[in-house]
C-alpha cells in the first residue's frame, strides 16, 4: 500500500492514459484480471473529437512505437451512466484547446459526479493532459497556459490535480508553474513528437504526419526528466515512459516516481506485463528487505 496525494493505492503499477478503451465493462475486466492499482482513462475533451485517419499507430522498432490518434475521444458526457465496480482507482484525464474549455470539462465532470456513484467513488485524481503532441491547439499547445489552467481547474474541483507534461527543455519550469497553480503532483512523460517516412515515396507513414514516440526509445528520457523535476521540487510524480520490465520501473521509482504507468509495454506484450512487473518488483523488495517508501527518489542526490 502506498499513498499518493493522500489516497491509497495498492501498489505503484497503473495503466497510462490512452491504453484501455473507454468502455466500462472492459475496464472492469482489466481491473479484476490484472489488478492495476489504477487505470488512467483516455483523455476526454468537452465535445467528442474524431480520431485522425489510419494509420494512427505504428511500430518503429523493438519496443518503440509512434502514434497520432489525435486525442480522438467521445467527450466528457460519455461518462454519464459510467459503471466500474472492480477494485481499482481511476484517474480522469482531461484535455482541451483553451483555459476556459479545460475548466468547463472539469465543471461538467463535477456535475456528472454528483449523480454517478462510480465516478464519485472510483475517480481519485484528475490528470491534465497539457502535453499530447498529436492535435493542433490541444495538448502541448496548451502547456504555455500551465499556471492559469491549473489554477482554474483547482478552483472548481476538490480532487487532487496532476499535470502531465512532456520531455521538453522547459519541463522543470512548467512543473513549477503547475505546482504554483495548485497541482498536487506532476505526471511525466507524455510522448515526444517524431516523424517516420516510408521508403518508397518518402511521405510520412502516419496520416497526421508527425506522431508521439513512446516505448523503449524514450525510457532514458523519462528517467532524466523525472529525476530533474523530483530533484527541483521533491513533489509526487506519476512516472511513465518505456517501462517494459520491473528493472525499468525500479529506475523510475529511484528517480522519484510514486506511481509507474504502463503504456506501450501493454500494446506490445499484452496486459500480462502488469503481473510480471509487479511480481519482479515485489521479489526485489523482499530480497533486499526494502519498503517502497525507501526506494522512491533513492537515486536523486539532493
Ligand atoms: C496509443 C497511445 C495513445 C495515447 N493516448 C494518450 C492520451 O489520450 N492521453 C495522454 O495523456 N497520453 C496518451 N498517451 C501517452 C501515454 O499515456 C504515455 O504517457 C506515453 O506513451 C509514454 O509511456 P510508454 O512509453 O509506457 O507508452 C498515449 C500513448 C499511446 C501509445
Amino acid at each position: 500500500m502506498l499513498k499518493v496525494a493522500g489516497i491509497e493505492f495498492k501498489d505503484p503499477f497503473i495503466i497510462s492514459s490512452g491504453i484501455v478503451p473507454l468502455v466500462d465493462k472492459f475496464m472492469n475486466k482489466i481491473c479484476e484480471k490484472y489488478l492495476p492499482s489504477a487505470i488512467t482513462m483516455k483523455t476526454l475533451t468537452l465535445n467528442a473529437l474524431e480520431p485522425h485517419k489510419p494509420p494512427t499507430v505504428i511500430k518503429l522498432r523493438d519496443g518503440c512505437y509512434m502514434n497520432a490518434i489525435g486525442l480522438g475521444n467521445p467527450g466528457i458526457d460519455s461518462l454519464e451512466g459510467f459503471q466500474v465496480k472492480a477494485d481499482c482507482n481511476l484517474i480522469l484525464s482531461i484535455g482541451g484547446n483553451s483555459v476556459g474549455e479545460i475548466k468547463k470539462v472539469v465543471e461538467r465532470f463535477e456535475e456528472l459526479r454528483t449523480t454517478n456513484k462510480a465516478l464519485r467513488e472510483k475517480v481519485k485524481i484528475i490528470e491534465l493532459n497539457l502535453s499530447s503532441p498529436n492535435r493542433k491547439g490541444y495538448g502541448e499547445s496548451t502547456s504555455k497556459f500551465t499556471l492559469d489552467i491549473t489554477k482554474e481547474v483547482s478552483s472548481v474541483t476538490s480532487l487532487p490535480v496532476f499535470v502531465k507534461l512532456g520531455p521538453w527543455d522547459n519541463t522543470v519550469e512548467l512543473a513549477g508553474k503547475a505546482l504554483e497553480g495548485g497541482a498536487k503532483g506532476i505526471t511525466l512523460i507524455n510522448t515526444l513528437k517524431g516523424l517516420a517516412l516510408d521508403r518508397e515515396e518518402f511521405k510520412p507513414i502516419l496520416s497526421y504526419g508527425t506522431g508521439g514516440i513512446s516505448g523503449k526509445c524514450i525510457h532514458q528520457l523519462a528517467v532524466r526528466v523525472i529525476h530533474d523535476v523530483y530533484k527541483e521540487y521533491n513533489t509526487e510524480i506519476i512516472g511513465m515512459g518505456g517501462v517494459f520490465t520491473w528493472e525499468d520501473a525500479l529506475e523510475l521509482i529511484a528517480v522519484g516516481a510514486r506511481l509507474v504507468g504502463l503504456g506501450t509495454a501493454i500494446i506490445d506484450r499484452g496486459y500480462e506485463v502488469i503481473l510480471e512487473i509487479r511480481e519482479g518488483f515485489n521479489t526485489y523488495l523482499k530480497e533486499k528487505g526494502l519498503k517502497i517508501e525507501k526506494v522512491i527518489g533513492i537515486g536523486v542526490r539532493k
